[in-house]
């Protein structure tokens, strides 16, 4: 188990930051942006908690010595910027309790953090619950990634009651509970399904970054490598969101830059979950050199925002953008 949560980290690394479809979207130029620096507030509701930055750190990892570490470094970071922070799949301390520390070091690093616990789907209600209390949670995501275990050679191989299940949660459950998939995106039948079922909080977690598939090919000897190209990019996981009233959309999937982010809020998003962007902070760079970049990114956020005349993340959602030929033909499809 340890070491496939230390494989995950690995290739994720190993993976090159890649061109996706947030590079086939643009904003119109505001010539007049009317506003100043001064004007700006980048904060986001959520989870009826206001957050001062429109971003969180999304799920990785715990289990193993290294996840440890990883996890002490994100939270760290977390703690400097006030950021709400996913752990990563919570089944680990079901199979193995002495991993429990891994994913405590969290809170004792960052006790007020908005910590999210994460397990995955075909999980009950009450093994939520025994997770969400053994780690503090505040909100808690359950993962949907049929794909991801359909590619991976121990991973699970009967999908069937994981909907039923959610909702038992969904209707349980005393805290937000967000359902989020692993990069591959949703399409708007699931948004709709899972709309259905009284969700509140969807992460779509497209296409277009950490690629799972790619990942458990480089684990599996035998290799599905038509999982590869699978599924909807964030940024097509979005556009099948739009219109759709009282759910919560939370992107992530292939956020790289400052100006993903500005994008995935005009599109509607209510904020905006990196992991691999963290992952690689706290790894390549010193707690330092981490928070210099990381403060960077937000000069960089606040200057698309002045650019765009955008006094709040709310004000973002009315400015205008141009769709490349395939995010037009997606759209006409979808
Ligand atoms: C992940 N991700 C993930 N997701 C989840 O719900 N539970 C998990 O345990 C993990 N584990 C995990 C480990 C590592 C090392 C990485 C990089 C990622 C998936 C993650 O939350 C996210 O959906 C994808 O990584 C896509 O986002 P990025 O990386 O492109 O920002």
């Amino acid at each position: 188990m340890s070491n496939r949560k230390d494989d995950h980290i690995e290739f994720a690394l190993a993976q090159s930051v890649i061109d996706n479809d947030f590079d086939r979207l643009r904003f119109a130029p505001v010539t007049f942006p009317e506003i100043g620096f001064d004007d700006l507030d980048l904060s986001v509701n959520l989870f009826d908690t206001t957050f001062p930055l429109p971003f969180y750190i999304n799920a990785m990892t715990g289990g193993s010595e290294k996840a440890y570490g990883v996890n002490q470094r994100l939270a760290q970071l977390a703690k400097t910027f006030s950021l709400p922070m996913a752990t990563g799949s919570l089944s680990t301390i079901l199979k193995d309790p002495s991993t429990l520390s891994s994913f405590q070091v969290i809170k004792q690093i960052y006790p007020e953090v908005f910590l999210i616990s994460n397990l995955g789907g075909g999980h009950t209600l009450e093994t939520m619950k025994k997770v969400n209390a053994l780690v503090g949670a505040r909100a808690c995501q359950l993962h949907v990634n049929a794909v991801q275990e359909i590619t991976m050679p121990e991973g699970d191989r009967d999908f069937k009651g994981w909907m039923q299940k959610l909702e038992v949660i969904q209707q349980g459950i005393t805290i937000p509970f967000i359902v989020k998939e692993v990069g591959f995106g949703m399409s708007r039948q699931t948004i709709l399904a899972l709309k259905e079922k009284g969700v509140r909080y969807i992460d779509v977690a497209g296409k277009g970054g950490t690629n799972f598939s790619k990942i458990e090919n480089h684990r599996n000897h035998k290799p599905l490598h038509v999982f590869d190209q699978w599924g909807f990019s964030t940024v097509e996981s979005l556009l099948s969101s739009q219109g759709i009233e009282g759910v919560s959309i939370l992107a992530s999937g292939g956020v790289r830059y400052p100006l993903d982010v500005i994008k995935s809020l005009a599109l509607g998003a209510k904020a905006v979950g990196m992991s691999g962007y963290f992952l690689r902070l706290v790894t390549e760079y010193s707690h330092e050199q981490a928070v210099e970049k990381l403060t960077d990114f937000i000069e960089e956020l606040k200057a698309i925002m002045v650019a765009l005349g955008a006094k709040t993340v709310q004000d973002l959602s009315d400015k205008k953008l141009i769709y490349d030929q395939h995010l037009l033909e997606f759209n006409k499809q979808r």
